[in-house]
């Protein structure tokens, strides 16, 4: 452990600074997304104790013949993939994932990485995003660290375990068994993975901080920049270092800087602080998210030793008892969506471009806040959030003071707090022991801790109960309020008139899209909000009309997998559906929250059979009047209520509904819904058409249903299918239904890289006085009477000094001899001389290694006899721990098994950009309706640099 010694360094203003020279500095930063071989099973266990001893016959090890395994790039969910089950446990979205389902629970990956000579000296890191959870990483057979949240991003310093100029090996164990939240969490590596590569004496990881300060907390007049830097010495002697900071704007001008020196201890870290000052900043604000970069410069003995950037917003906080939340000086009214991370298709396992996606589909709506419900965010979403401009409440799993809690929560305000879009810490929610002393003393030590690291910000926890002032609320800077919309509120404010409050949690509206009434056999929820805890109008209408609430964050923005029952796999509490398509009250948040001209009609106008029947109409607009007219006939003109809606009661006749909205007695907007005719066509539209061909890009591509005249068919449920041509590949499908128990992935074994196993596990045994020329090893032997010997128990059958040989039998068919078999045994203890029809394959002479051999030549169609002659020298031996005969699959097929069903008349598909330009074509087709295909061209930024394999 390295001591850390703080010194408070001046700033210096420096004007002559030369420009940072990042060729020279050599931390490199390479992606280790691609080329993962993964193994759903836990025939291994855990690895641990075998490698301790040095004879694991498990993943860890460098040699393991991970051929049979499927091919995977990063970020990955292996829960997704798997099919839906009604005893599965509902609350996680019925994956058969978790206790109750312990062969789908423990995940393993491996992946090899290469390291030049020129690598000795430097310090490499492995750095993980998120892996769900409990995993242990092994680098070339060393266990490197455990992490068993899933939620927290973490990294190793694995500069000694590996092999310089050479190949190195990485395994991930993932135990996915035990749950941390109620909703679906996901399972495996479902962030990137990083190998870092750093100078000795460098800036140490997440080491640095930065963040602005005006005088008195005004914006105006210069803004103070407040600069910490970590650097860590990884030395035996003591280092000088010169750590120079510029801040350089949008536009690359550097429009501050400073000098600071410092000397850093042998093996040690250091604290250096600096001020700088910029003149006339350009304010960060979710409306103008205007984005500066901090260039550290680490130069030590005259060489640049390291730099990094570090992207920050230049702007105040606030939180004021009455006037409530303040930006940049101003009240600011946080119209905010708690979401989980979970996107139709993908599961957990989100692309960064399905974040931006996210993102902007809820800037659309005029949402301008965040909560990270319930967890540390994947870091990626806050570049998110910083570049588009979203402001993020950023949440801690874990409610607890104890020392390894506290170490997370210290490295997740470390990762998150130069972040311009973080605003308000969360320290927890809805905990059975929020209202309780241990609750206030735990809420203590974390905010402390908090204000500690970053004395920038507030710290607010989630509460779910009224008006009392105990536990975590007698505590925390903000007030969180989990509903309790009403008077309780009021009495609260005045009770403790000095305490800030904030909508933590609100809504928890259940609506389905498209669906007008209750379904109970399937489900579905009306889209009309009357299955909430709070309607959305009632929540938000309340708030808007009090400053000091703030403002606060609704339940959900998406529906997410899980908290529902069967036949539902998702919650419903979204404003728009898993796959990011609204329900109809995102036009009513859209009306009030975004600055557009909103005008939106409910429901859809195809109710054949309903002739004549009253039809409940609502609009939502921010119109100031609002017109209806059926077929062209006035239903009469009304004025709209502030933060509500309009009302007629329509009877159904086909044809067309319009509203014409009116602002100042002047017509600004026209909407109409229409009876549509019968589905005729599907329709393709990405939301981008160009992506980059960097293996990571996507395209979220909209499926609809349309009639001749190209109009949405707004109960058309039509089976899509989808054929990919060109360099990308489909990630994954959906299409809202909450009740949908299509596949969101699907598996080409041939595509996917893998190979089929065939476990060869019915032995039978014979001692023989010698391993040398035996008959038993022939084909023609008949080992008949025999006894059967388990190879899978946990030590071999043999005495020390012994001999025997091991038979087995496996048909096999020409097609599984033209993929290639591969015969593997897990152990033979202590050596071995492998026989296939009595030809011999080969021998093991080390009983830690797992021998494998290629035996296509040896095969033939039909029984075949594999035999091993085994000499056991001493303890218990034999051939152990298995043997299985790995089988390639047919050539890559073609990715055009993807389907899915429309949910009234929409669908979606995930398609990701593989590494070359060129077009990547998708084509739908559906039977009876005219087919659609799209072209994405995948141009643009070439892949990140990536560790080799
Ligand atoms: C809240 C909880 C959320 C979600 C929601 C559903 O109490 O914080 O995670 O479960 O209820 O209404």
């Amino acid at each position: 452990m390295m001591k850390l010694f703080c010194v408070l360094a001046a700033g210096v203003m420096l004007t002559t600074i030369q420009p940072a020279r990042g060729g020279e500095a050599p931390r490199e930063k390479l992606l280790m997304d691609s080329g993962w071989k993964f193994h759903l099973g836990n025939e291994w266990g855990s690895g641990e104790g075998p490698i301790n001893l040095g004879v694991s016959t498990g993943p860890a090890r460098p040699n393991f013949n991970d051929r049979s395994w499927t091919t995977i790039d990063l970020p990955h969910d292996w829960a997704v993939g798997l099919p839906f089950d009604r005893n599965a446990p509902g609350d996680h979205g019925y994956k058969p994932i978790g206790p109750r389902f312990p062969d789908n629970d423990v995940g393993w990956y491996r992946r090899t990485f290469t390291l030049t000579a020129e690598d000795a000296g430097k310090r490499i890191w492995i750095e993980f995003g998120g892996v769900y959870r409990d995993s242990l990483v092994y680098v070339n057979n060393c266990l490197v660290g455990r992490q068993p949240r899933g939620y927290s991003s973490f990294r190793y310093d694995i500069t000694d375990v590996v092999n310089y100029g050479a190949k190195n090996t990485i395994a991930v164990r993932v135990d996915a068994s035990k749950f941390e939240g109620w909703f679906y969490e996901g399972a495996g590596i479902y962030r990137h993975v990083w190998l870092v590569k750093t100078s000795p004496l460098a800036v140490a990881p997440d080491g640095t901080f930065v963040y602005s300060r005006f005088e008195n907390n005004v914006p105006q007049g210069p803004a103070e920049i407040v600069i910490e830097t970590r650097l860590a010495n990884d030395q035996t002697n003591a280092a000088e270092a010169e750590v120079d900071c510029d801040v350089v704007d949008a536009g690359g001008k550097t429009v501050a800087a400073s000098r600071a020196t410092a000397t850093v201890a042998a093996a040690s870290e250091q604290d250096v602080k600096q001020k700088a000052s910029v003149a006339s900043p350009a304010l960060w604000s979710p409306e103008t998210p205007r984005l500066y970069k901090l260039v550290t410069t680490i130069q030590s003995g005259g060489k640049v030793v390291d730099q990094t950037e570090t992207e920050f917003g230049i702007r105040t906080l606030a939180f004021d008892a009455d006037k409530g939340f303040l930006l940049n000086g101003k009240p600011y009214e946080v119209k905010g969506t708690c979401n989980h991370q979970d996107h139709a298709g993908v599961g957990s396992a989100l692309p960064d471009a399905l974040q931006y996606f996210r993102i902007a589909k809820l800037k659309e709506m005029g949402d301008n806040a965040l909560r990270t419900s319930h967890n540390e965010p994947t870091e990626e979403l806050l570049e998110a959030c910083d570049h588009l401009g979203m402001l993020v409440m950023d949440e801690s799993r874990v409610f607890a003071s104890d020392a390894q809690d506290l170490e997370l929560l210290e490295n997740q305000v470390r990762r998150d707090r130069s972040h311009a879009s973080v605003f308000l810490w969360s320290l927890g929610n809805e905990e059975p022991m929020q209202n309780t002393p241990v609750s206030a003393r735990v809420a203590r030590t974390m905010q402390t801790l908090v204000h500690q690291l970053d004395p920038s910000r507030s710290a607010t926890y989630a509460a779910s109960v009224g008006n009392e002032f105990r536990g975590a609320n007698s505590v925390t800077d903000v007030r969180g309020w989990n509903y309790h919309t009403g008077s309780v509120m009021e009495q609260y404010h005045a009770a403790h008139p000095q305490q800030p409050n904030i909508g933590s949690e609100t809504a928890s509206t259940q609506t389905t899209r498209g669906i007008y009434t209750r379904d109970r056999a399937r489900g579905y929820q009306s889209a009309y909000d009357v299955a909430g805890t709070e309607t959305a109008e009632y929540w938000w209408s309340y708030y808007a009309t009090r400053p000091w609430l703030t403002g606060g964050f609704a339940w959900t923005g998406f529906d997410y997998r899980g908290e529902n029952s069967w036949p539902c796999v998702n919650a419903h509490y979204g404003i728009m559906d898993t796959c990011g398509f609204p329900k109809d009250n995102y036009y009513y948040y859209q009306s009030w929250w975004s600055d557009k001209t909103v005008l939106h009609l409910m429901p859809h106008w195809n109710w054949a059979g309903k002739e004549g029947t009253n039809i409940d109409v609502r609009c939502f607009s921010n119109c100031g009047e609002v017109e209806l007219f059926l077929n062209g006939v006035s239903l009469g003109r009304k004025t709209m209520p502030p933060n509500s809606h309009l009302q007629w009661m329509v009877p159904y006749a086909p044809g067309t509904l319009l509203a014409r909205g009116y602002k100042d007695g002047q017509p600004v907007a026209e909407e109409k819904v229409e009876t549509t005719g019968p589905a005729a066509s599907v329709k393709l539209t990405p939301d981008r058409a160009t992506i980059n061909p960097d293996g990571e890009d996507a395209s979220v591509i909209t499926v609809a249903v349309n009639d001749a005249q190209g109009r949405l068919v707004p109960v058309a449920n039509n089976l899509v299918n989808f054929e990919i041509s060109g360099g990308g590949k489909i990630i994954g499908v959906g299409n809202g239904d909450p009740s949908c128990h299509e596949p969101d992935v699907y598996v080409d074994e041939a595509t996917a890289g893998g190979a089929r196993q065939v476990a060869l596990n019915d032995w039978h045994l014979k001692m023989v006085p010698d391993t040398k020329d035996r008959p038993e090893l022939a084909e023609s032997f008949s080992d008949a009477d025999w006894d059967r010997v388990d190879v899978n128990a946990e030590s071999g059958p043999l005495r020390p000094n012994t001999c025997a040989v091991f038979r087995t039998h496996v048909k096999v068919n020409s097609e599984d001899i033209a993929g290639d078999p591969v015969l593997q045994i897990g152990m033979i203890d202590d050596e071995g001389w492998v026989y296939v029809n009595g030809q011999l394959a080969g021998d093991s002479h080390d009983y830690q290694t797992s021998p494998s051999f290629n035996v296509a030549k040896l095969l033939h169609a039909g029984d075949n006899v594999i035999a091993v002659a085994v000499h056991n020298v001493d303890g218990e031996g034999g051939v152990n721990k298995g043997a299985s005969l790995s089988i390639q699959g047919k050539a890559a097929s073609g990715n055009s098994n993807w389907k899915r069903s429309a949910f009234n008349g929409l669908a979606q598909i995930i398609v990701q950009a593989g590494k070359t330009p060129g077009e990547i074509r998708l084509t739908a087709r559906s039977e009876g309706l005219a087919e659609s295909t799209v072209v994405i061209t995948a141009a643009g930024h070439a892949p990140r640099a990536a560790a080799p394999q």
